[in-house]
C-alpha cells in the first residue's frame, strides 16, 4: 500500500545503522547530555503511516509510534493540512492573554468524547506529566486535602511530583531526589504476579488497597487516587477485572477525586476512545496527552465541571499550554479518527495481534504471558519454568533483533521484560504481518 509518497512497506538498503546514522550518532555524543537516552540509533528524515525513513534511505516499520502519539499514522493529511494552514495564520499568542477559537474547541470536543455526560471542563498543557501535575492541584484545590494514592508499577512522568507519582527509580528517579510529599504508594492488581493467582487478584489487592489507606494515610486526608487504566511504563499491566471499579466507587463514597492517567491509553489505542470505558468506569479527571495531538505536543486535564472549576482564577495555565498549532493538529487528529474509525481498527489489531503473540507463546515458554488490549498488546518475557523469573537481557536481544530487521519495538516494564506494541492504527495489515514475522524470528534468533 502507498499511502503518499512513501511506500507502505519495509525496505532494507544499508545495514542498521548506516553510515550517516552513525555519524549522527557521534555527533549526538559530543552535543546531547548521555542522560537523554535513545532506543535506537536510527536517525529519521521522514515518516508517513507506519513507516519510518531513515537518513540512510531505509524504510522501517514503526511499531512504537514515537511511545503511543502517532496513533493516525505519521503525517496524517488531515494534520498536515490544519498545521500548515494554523503556523501560515498565527503561531502563538498565549490563550491567557489573547485567546483564540481552537483550544475552546478542543475543550469542547474533549467534553464531547470522554467517558460520562455530566458537565466537563478542561485545560491545556503542553506534556503528559504537566497535565498529571495540574490533574493533582485540580484535586488538592477542589477536596482541600493533600494526600495522593499512586501504584505500583506506575509510570506519570519526569517533572518532581510526577517522578514521586511515578514508582520505577531506575533511570526515572535515580539520583533526582528528594521527591514531593504527600505520595503514598499501594499494589496494583497485577493478575499474572499475584501471589495467590489471578482469580484473587482483584479482591485482595481491593482489600490491600483500603486497608493501607486507612491504616497509613486516613481517607479523609487523600485528594486523589491516581491510576492508568492499563500500565504503561511499567509493563502494559491490565489491571484485574473489576479492580478499577472498586477503587472508583470506594473514591465516591469517600469524596476523592479519581484521576484516571489515559496519556498513553486514551484516544483509540485499546479499542475504545477511553480505556476506562471497558471497565464501565466514569473517571472525575481524565488526563490526555500523547495521540490527542497527532505528532504535536499537546496534554489536557477534563473533568467534572465543580472539580475544574475549584482552582483560583489564574491558577492554571502556562504560556504555550493549548498552543493554537498543537490544538489545530489534535482537532485534525481527532477528525481522522472519526473518520477512518479508529477504535474499530484498534480493535481489529487487537485480534491479530493476540493471535499471533498467542502462537508464539505456545512455541516459547519464554513468553509468560500475552496480555493488553486493542493495538496495546505486550508481551512479557521470562525465563521458563514457575518462577517467572524476569529475562531483561533476552528481550533486549529479541528487541535489537527487530532493530537490525528494520522494525522499531520498545521495551517497557519494571523489570525491563516486556515487550510492548503500540502501531500507529493505520497500519496496513500486511505491512503488520511482516512486523510479527520479524518479531517471530528475532525471538527464535534469541532464544538460540
Ligand atoms: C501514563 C503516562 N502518564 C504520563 C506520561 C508522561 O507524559 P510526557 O512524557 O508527555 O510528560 C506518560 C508518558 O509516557 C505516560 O505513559
Amino acid at each position: 500500500m502507498t499511502l503518499g509518497t512513501i511506500e507502505q512497506v519495509r525496505r532494507l538498503v544499508t545495514e542498521l545503522p548506516g553510515p550517516k546514522s552513525r555519524e549522527l550518532a557521534n555527533r549526538r555524543k559530543a552535543a546531547v547530555s548521555r542522560a537523554v537516552s535513545v532506543g535506537l540509533e536510527l536517525y529519521i528524515d521522514r515518516a508517513e503511516g507506519a513507516i519510518l525513513v531513515d537518513v540512510d534511505g531505509n524504510h522501517l516499520i514503526d511499531l512504537g509510534s514515537g511511545i503511543a502519539v502517532a496513533s493516525v499514522g505519521h503525517a496524517d493529511p488531515n494534520v498536515v493540512a490544519a498545521v500548515t494552514g494554523q503556523v501560515a495564520r498565527f503561531t502563538h499568542t498565549c490563550f491567557m492573554v489573547t485567546p483564540y477559537a481552537g483550544y475552546v474547541e478542543l475543550c469542547e470536543k474533549l467534553a464531547e468524547l470522554t467517558p460520562g455526560s455530566h458537565e466537563k471542563r478542561s485545560a491545556l498543557f503542553n506534556s503528559g506529566a504537566e497535565a498529571v501535575e495540574n490533574a493533582v492541584k485540580i484535586a488538592r484545590a477542589h477536596t482541600g486535602r493533600t494526600a495522593v494514592i499512586a501504584f505500583d508499577h506506575a509510570y506519570h512522568g519526569r517533572t518532581n511530583l510526577t517522578m514521586a507519582l511515578t514508582a520505577k527509580v531506575q533511570p526515572y528517579k535515580q539520583g533526582f531526589g528528594p521527591f514531593a510529599p504527600e505520595v503514598y504508594r499501594v499494589p496494583m492488581a497485577y493478575p499474572y504476579r499475584w501471589p495467590t493467582g489471578p482469580e484473587n487478584c482483584a479482591e485482595e489487592a481491593f482489600a490491600e488497597f483500603t486497608s493501607r489507606v486507612h491504616v497509613q494515610v486516613g481517607e479523609e486526608n487523600v485528594a486523589a487516587v491516581l491510576v492508568e487504566p492499563i500500565q504503561g511504563e511499567g509493563g502494559f499491566i491490565v489491571p484485574a477485572p473489576g479492580f478499577l471499579a472498586r477503587i472508583a466507587a470506594w473514591c465516591t463514597e469517600h469524596g476523592i477525586v479519581f484521576i484516571a492517567d489515559e496519556i498513553q491509553t486514551g484516544f483509540c489505542r485499546t479499542g475504545n476512545w477511553f480505556a476506562c470505558e471497558s471497565e464501565g468506569i466514569v473517571p472525575d479527571l481524565i488526563t490526555t496527552a500523547k495521540a490527542l495531538g497527532g505528532g504535536l505536543p499537546v496534554a489536557a486535564v477534563t473533568g467534572r465541571a465543580e472539580m475544574m472549576d475549584a482552582p483560583v482564577v489564574g491558577g492554571l495555565g502556562g504560556t504555550y499550554g493549548g498552543n493554537p498549532v498543537s490544538c489545530a493538529a489534535a482537532l485534525a487528529a481527532i477528525q481522522t479518527m472519526t473518520d477512518a474509525s479508529l477504535v474499530d481498527r484498534a480493535r481489529r489489531i487487537g485480534t491479530e495481534l493476540e493471535a499471533r503473540l498467542g502462537q508464539l507463546a505456545a512455541e516459547f515458554p519464554q513468553i509468560g504471558e500475552v496480555r493488553g488490549r486493542g493495538a496495546m498488546m505486550a508481551i512479557e518475557i521470562v525465563r521458563p519454568g514457575a518462577d517467572k523469573t524476569p529475562d531483561a537481557v533476552l528481550a533486549k536481544a529479541v528487541l535489537a533483533g527487530c532493530a537490525r530487521r528494520g522494525l522499531v519495538v520498545l521495551g517497557c516494564g519494571t523489570y525491563g521484560n516486556v515487550i510492548r506494541l503500540l502501531p500507529p492504527l493505520v497500519i496496513d495489515f500486511g505491512l503488520l504481518t511482516d512486523a510479527m514475522d520479524i518479531l517471530a524470528e528475532s525471538l527464535a534468533e534469541a532464544v538460540g
